[in-house]
Order: structure tokens, then sequence, then C-alpha cells
């Protein structure tokens, strides 16, 4: 009897060491940077509980998937310069650390968007918006000390993030409002001021969009009849499932026509209904929390599953078939659980949209893209 349970146990240890050693060898050789290392940089966005915290495990995962990364929040201009003047790069300094032991290649996000900005930014002492002047002034001391205290580290910035609207008009910023639609030249001029050997680029959301399309390439072309230097256009690529492929990659091939490398910055794909008509990254939107609106809280359905790993394989025979145009490709965190799409557009939900599950393991379409 006794001899029996230890035989079971015997057999049922070994089966766990051999299956362990089996999962363990499949993540060592399913790597995504070493799948596209011929292609392009593949990265994820790093939040500041990954960097401090994050497992050993996770640490391990973020190490070998990911050539590249990118702060998710912490070189933001709230954090770099939450009062005028007084700049913290504490957090900022050790994702770069993390990074460079890794030896992965570091993307700065962003320097002028006018979210996540601090209030000051805008308005003088009395609460009023500032005059062009100050603004203008605001902006490079900015861009000149943040890229400055980088120099060498980053390879290359999101200069100006999301300044154009659906119909393809500039953004009514207080950029906008307060300086005028040279605000965007500006800010390229000072940042390659700041640091003439980073690479420069224009990062936006629903690139999809045909007006999108349009008005980013009329920017290309503006800052080049300008002489101002910008390398790559940033399609942040917040999809889902039912994203319009066609049209994506149609705005693709316009950015390289107009002479300048893609990147998809900030790449995830929900598999959650719309709470709307229009998929978009806005981040001002948001809308009450329905259980209609959030279907797969207990774990993704077969289906659903299958859609995505069909969609994937769809969105990465693009970027294979462009990749001689294509420098980089981040997803917007490694875990389901990190993603930021949980709570956006809706709060409390269950999406599925990175590489890999809240269990650390690939997700089936990671083995389907790398083969
Ligand atoms: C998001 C982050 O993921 C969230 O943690 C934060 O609360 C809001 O911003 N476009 C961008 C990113 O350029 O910086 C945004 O990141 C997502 C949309």
């Amino acid at each position: 009897m006794v001899k029996d349970f230890m035989l079971v146990r015997l057999v049922s240890v070994l089966l766990m060491l051999f299956a362990g050693s089996a999962s363990a060898k499949a993540q060592q050789t399913a790597s995504l940077k070493e799948a596209f290392k011929n292609d392009f940089l593949i990265g994820t966005a790093l939040n500041m509980w990954q960097v401090r915290h994050g497992s050993e495990q996770t640490k391990e995962l973020i190490r070998s998937q990911f050539s590249t990364v990118v702060a998710e929040n912490c070189m933001k201009s709230e954090v770099l310069q939450p009062v005028e003047n007084v700049f913290n790069f504490k957090d900022a300094d050790e994702f770069i650390s993390l990074a460079e032991n890794n030896g992965q290649v570091v993307t700065g996000h962003c320097l002028v968007w006018h979210s996540q900005a601090p209030a000051w930014f805008f308005h003088n002492d009395k609460g009023v918006l500032v005059d062009r002047q100050t603004m203008i002034e605001r902006m490079r001391k900015h861009i000149y000390t943040v890229m400055g205290h980088f120099k060498g580290r980053v390879k290359g910035w999101d200069v100006v993030n999301e300044a154009i609207e659906f119909d393809g008009s500039l953004r009514k910023s207080n950029f906008y409002n307060i300086i005028g639609e040279d605000y965007i030249r500006l800010a390229f001029q000072f940042a390659h001021e700041a640091d003439p050997d980073a690479e420069l680029y224009y990062n936006d959301y629903s690139m999809d969009n045909p007006n999108k399309r349009e008005a980013v390439v009329k920017l290309i072309r503006d800052l080049k009849a300008h002489g101002l230097r910008i390398d790559a256009v940033g399609m942040q690529s917040h999809l889902s499932t039912t994203s319009n492929l066609k049209e994506y990659e149609e705005s693709m091939e316009a950015f390289i026509k107009e002479g300048v490398k893609v990147m998809a910055t900030e790449l995830d794909v929900s598999v959650l209904p719309f709470p709307n008509h229009q998929m978009t990254a806005e981040i001002s939107t948001n809308f009450e929390y329905q259980e209609a609106l959030n279907p797969y809280k207990k774990g993704i359905t077969e289906e659903k599953q299958a859609e995505q790993n069909d969609f994937m394989v769809k969105l990465f025979k693009i970027y294979k078939k462009h990749a001689k145009d294509i420098t980089r490709i981040t997803f917007w965190g490694v875990t389901d659980g990190d993603s930021w799409k949980n709570d956006f557009p809706v709060p409390g939900r269950t999406d599925y949209p990175l590489p890999f599950g809240r269990d650390l393991k690939p997700k089936p379409w990671v083995y389907l893209i790398i083969k």
C-alpha cells in the first residue's frame, strides 16, 4: 500500500518536473524579440509597479521577450515636471536603469501632450491661460530639460502626441489655443536642438481613420518643408478584433510613402464590445459600467480567442510585409492584467488585449505569429 503510494507520488513528481521543464522550454523558445530580430524591435510599455515590485518571473518575461521598452506613465509631463521648474526624474531613471540592465532600447513617451500634463503648464498664478511667448518658453524648457537629462539613454521621442481630431483638424488643445498651429513645428525644432542624435516621432491613435491619415501626411510634409526632422510616425494601435486592417495598412503605406518609418507604439487588441460606435483611445472618454459590456469576466471563450488569433496573424502579416519600413512594434503592456483597457473606456472590465495572460503564459497567437 505504502509502496504503491510512494510509486504514484514519484511518478507524479516526475511528470510535474517534465511538464514544468517542457513549459519552461516552450516559454524560452517562444521569444518574440528573437523571432522578429531581423524585422523590427519588439517592445512593451512598463509601469512603475513592474519596475519596482515585479516578480522574478515577470522580470524574466520582460527581459526575454522584448528588445525595447517605453514608460507607460512615468515620462509624461505631469510626472516629470509636476511643479514649474521642479523636475522629478526618479521613476524614469529607475525605469531606464532596468532597461539598460536588460540591454533594451528606450523610447521617450512623450514631450508635448495636452493630457497628463500638469495644470500649471498652461496657467499663470491667477489661474488664467498664459500668453503665447510664455507657453513657447515653457514648452522649450520642458523639452530641453527632459531630453537633456536623458540624452544618450533614449533612442527617440514621441515629440507630439495626439494633435489631430477625427475630422482631420488640429485638436484645440491648450498648446494649439495659446501658441497657434506652429506649436507642432516649434516642438520638433526644440526637440532637435535639445538632442540632435535623438529620433523624433509624431504619435497618435485611430490612425486607420482616413481623415487622420491625410492630416498626418500633411503634417509630415509641413515639418519637412520647414527643414525639420521627423523620423517616424507612431501608430498607437489601440485596436480591437473588429478593427479595419485594410484602412490601417493604407495609413501605414501613406506614411511610408512620405519617407518616414512607421511604428506600432501602443499595440493592444481588445476583445470587448464598444460602448458606442467609435473605437477610440481618447483618454477623456468614459462610460458607465454595465454587465453586458463585460462578457468575459470568468474567461475568454474559445470562439473569441480564435477570433483574436486570426486577427493577430493578419496584423503580423501586414507588419512582416512592411518590415523594411517598420522600426518597432510595441505592445501597451505585458500581461492582460496590466492593461489600461480593463478600465478604459469602461471601468472594471476584464479584457484580454496583450501577448501574455494573467498567468504570464503566452497567448495561442504568440506561437502563431512566431511561426
Ligand atoms: C494611458 C496609460 O496606459 C494609463 O495607465 C493612464 O492612466 C492613461 O494613459 N494614449 C497614450 C498613452 O499615448 O500614454 C495612454 O496611456 C493611452 C492612450
